[in-house]
């Protein structure tokens, strides 16, 4: 299938679903690093998704209820000699009526005037309220005239919903196109992981593996990492989203690393492996490091069709609980310390997230009481851990603990496929056995 049949795919099913109301999706804008320095451009998800278009500062509406050749509208940023010879290229109006199958164009300095023409005749408007505070103004402004008419006229948008619902269910389940884009991602990102393991050594600093790791990435073709890697050695892995990336290596210490890129179509990989800096683990390192390989195998068993996230952190974390129970490092009951969370000083996150387009990818884990079960076609990560240092005080009845243990993190991840025949991990090019992780 080819890309512009992806994406004019996926706005036939959001349409048929949007049934009469309008959708407005805008685009990401730029983003000021310092003065007049911008970082580079990152697609909003949603946008991208249906639309395929990768400019800052567009808008799309979709109108179903419109007449055909008036269903899918862009805004976009004029062409302009000036602004391109600084930026870059831009399609411009007629430009994306021809490469993106829009049925018609505007500059999107014409939003404020044909906005409101388009939304006669939907019956509500799907836009979603808190995330566009450019253009959330204008939409408020035009749907509240309506409001205003509404005696006169009578019919008139009169619902105000958001979007997600639609959009972030399709998202959550992946057609074959974004396998197969996930499928990579996470195979580049594994490879990475391969490639630091093999050059790690006590006395480099940290930040030298994180250039290993992103060079590949961007090597490959790839827009670099998904998300600020994660380069932490000793303690500084207890740190869950430690990117300073600035210490050096000591001898006897583990190292977390946490990385994956972002293809140039947004689809992202993220894995984690911890493993000893001089090819040796300590005794405790050791026995935590089997705890959470065992933990994170167990749950990956459990990716199937009709389980669902719930279940895959439960079984998780009740091995990490009795593991730790079996090490002195918990003590009492293990329903009762689950009950009462006193295991989260040592393991205080969840098990996994939806990986997609966002690296925690959108869809809802569960609607209300009731848990979302996975289906083939779901992408998940599958990443227990356990932390052991100061930061955090210890529950009431629960042991202090003995140095030995202290500034040890670890953590293992992978990206695992649901499918109808068992767990699919994407991430297996990526060792993680306890051999594997020693020279
Ligand atoms: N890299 C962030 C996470 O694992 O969720
Ligand atoms: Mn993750
Ligand atoms: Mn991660």
């Amino acid at each position: 299938m080819n890309e512009s049949n992806v994406f004019s795919r996926r706005r036939e099913t959001f349409c048929s679903r949007l049934g009469n109301h309008a959708a407005i999706i805008p685009a990401a804008n730029l983003v000021t690093h310092h003065a007049d320095c911008e970082y580079p451009f990152r697609q909003n998800s949603d946008f991208w998704y249906l639309t395929g278009f990768d400019e800052p500062s567009a808008v799309a509406l979709f109108l179903p209820y419109r007449p055909k050749g008036e269903q899918y509208i862009l805004f976009v940023l004029p062409k302009d000699t000036h602004s391109e010879v600084w930026s870059g290229f831009r399609w411009g109006t007629e430009g994306v009526v021809d490469a993106f199958d829009v049925d018609i164009a505007h500059t999107i300095e014409e939003l404020p005037k044909r906005l409101g023409y388009y939304l006669q005749g939907a019956d509500g408007i799907a836009f979603r309220i808190g995330k566009h505070p450019h253009i959330e103004p204008l939409v408020l402004k035009i749907w509240a005239d309506y409001l205003e008419k509404l005696p006169r006229t009578g019919f008139q948008p009169l619902l105000m919903m958001a979007p997600c619902s639609i959009l972030h269910n399709m998202r959550m389940r992946k057609d074959r196109h974004e396998i197969e884009r996930i499928r990579l991602a996470s195979k580049i990102s594994a490879e990475a992981h391969e490639l630091v393991r093999a050059s790690a050594r006590p006395g480099m600093n940290e930040r030298f593996l994180q250039g290993i790791i992103e060079q590949y990435f961007l090597q490959q073709g790839t827009r670099g990492p998904a998300y600020g890697s994660i380069v932490a050695s000793g303690d500084n892995a207890c740190i869950l989203h430690y990117i300073s990336n600035n210490s050096n290596l000591e001898d006897g210490d583990l190292l977390l690393v946490d990385a994956g890129c972002s293809l140039v179509d947004y689809y992202n990989g993220d894995i984690t492996r911890t493993f000893p800096v001089n090819g040796k683990f300590s005794s405790e390192q050791k026995a935590l490091y089997e705890i959470v390989l065992a933990a994170q195998k167990f749950a990956i068993s459990k990716v199937c069709p009709g389980n669902n996230a719930e279940d895959i952190h439960s079984v998780a974390l009740r091995l990490i609980v009795e593991g730790l129970i079996d090490l002195g490092l918990l003590v009492g009951d293990i329903d009762s310390i689950i009950e009462q969370e006193a295991y989260k000083h040592l393991f205080m996150h969840r098990t996994g997230h939806w990986l997609g387009l966002d690296v925690h990818d959108v869809g809802a884990y569960r609607l209300g009481d009731f848990h979302v079960s996975l289906e083939a076609g779901m992408v998940l990560t599958v990443e227990p851990g356990i932390y052991v240092s100061d930061r955090l005080p210890i529950p009431k009845g629960q042991p202090e603990i003995n140095a030995r243990w202290k500034g040890i993190g670890i953590r293992i991840e992978d990206d695992v496929l649901v499918t109808e025949k068992g767990p699919d991990v994407l991430t297996s090019y990526a060792l993680k056995s306890l051999e594997s992780m020693q020279k």
